[in-house]
């Protein structure tokens, strides 16, 4: 997983590391759930197919939040529905609706269930997806445990509120399959997951990267590999002179305070990164 601040780089990264494991000979599926289409947009592909296959034993999908909500809706609407409609009345589409446009992280939650059931398939030796779900996802991932024990606190607040012919037990066991569900997908991205930050040499970005870590350590979640992306190497002008003396400090603290981890130094290049060339440059350094 390919995570920090907007632009700085996630899918770039990402797409580098899915072509580093596919050359390694690794059937490699790259991921991502962008509104925009960038990943296709980085190997140059025009094709639809999901997944598309970009050369020999390298896939990529991108799944738009339509098609991630109407696999969710397949896989948990109908169960979600039965415990939720057990509080509310509430027709299905009302329901789908709000589940897909009120609760944030909701798909983000069922890609990680989706990437650990494509993990468990084995078809794929590697999958890179190119965002990590944070703050609303991984509390989302507690919800059920919270939900259950707020339930068997207040039993008869609840029998007084079930409509219909649903029974508690039933309810009750769902959400217990859910807890486990939901823990089972905790402890897919805690222990098959490897963590990549990547960030720029700059105030704002360091800054909202030292919060995503925060967020990641709430979750024992370790991040393996941090990238310092952007990099001035060329100083070959008063401008990037300029440019690399205000990166520099960025990248020192950066290193002060992250010396347990692995940190790579990408540099800025002075052209698009698209295309499979590009992004073998970028291969070579992210993993020497
Ligand atoms: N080292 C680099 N040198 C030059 N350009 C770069 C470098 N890294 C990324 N870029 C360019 O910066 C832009 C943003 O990169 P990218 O799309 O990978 O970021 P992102 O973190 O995925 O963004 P978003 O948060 O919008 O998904 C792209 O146009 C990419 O080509
Ligand atoms: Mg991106």
């Amino acid at each position: 997983m390919f995570t920090g601040k907007g632009g700085v780089g996630k899918t770039t990264c990402a797409a580098a590391a899915a072509l580093h494991y596919a050359s390694l000979g690794k059937q490699t599926l790259a991921i991502s759930t962008d509104a925009t289409p960038s990943l296709s947009h980085i190997f140059e592909m025009k094709s639809k197919e999901k997944p598309a296959r970009v050369q020999e034993s390298l896939y990529i999908s991108e799944l738009g939040m339509d098609e991630v909500m109407e696999m969710w809706d397949g896989k948990f609407g109908a169960e979600v529905y039965e415990v939720f409609s057990s509080f509310v009345s509430i027709d299905y589409p009302r329901f789908l609706e709000f589940m897909t446009s009120v609760l944030p992280g909701l798909s983000e939650e069922f890609m990680i269930d989706y990437i650990r059931v494509l993990h468990l398939k084995g078809e794929y030796e590697s999958i890179i997806w190119d965002t990590a779900p944070l703050g609303q996802t991984l509390a989302l991932l507690e919800t059920p445990a919270l939900l259950r024990n707020h339930l068997r606190m207040a039993p008869r607040i609840y029998s007084k509120l079930r409509l219909g012919q649903k029974s508690r037990e039933p309810v009750l066991d769902i959400l217990k399959r859910w807890e486990q569900l939901s823990a089972e997908n905790m402890d897919f991205i805690r222990n098959r997951v490897i963590f990549n930050m990547v960030t720029i040499p700059e105030a704002l970005a360091v800054e909202q990267m030292d919060g995503i870590f925060g967020k990641l350590n709430e979750y024992d979640l370790k991040v393996k590999r941090l990238i310092i992306n952007n990099v001035v190497r060329e100083k070959d002008s008063a401008f990037l002179l300029t440019r690399a003396e205000q990166q520099k400090k960025y990248i020192e603290a950066i290193h002060d305070s992250y010396s347990d981890l692995e940190i790579v130094e990408l540099p800025m290049f002075p052209y698009e990164l698209k295309g499979i060339a590009r992004l073998k440059e970028i291969e070579k350094t992210l993993f020497l």
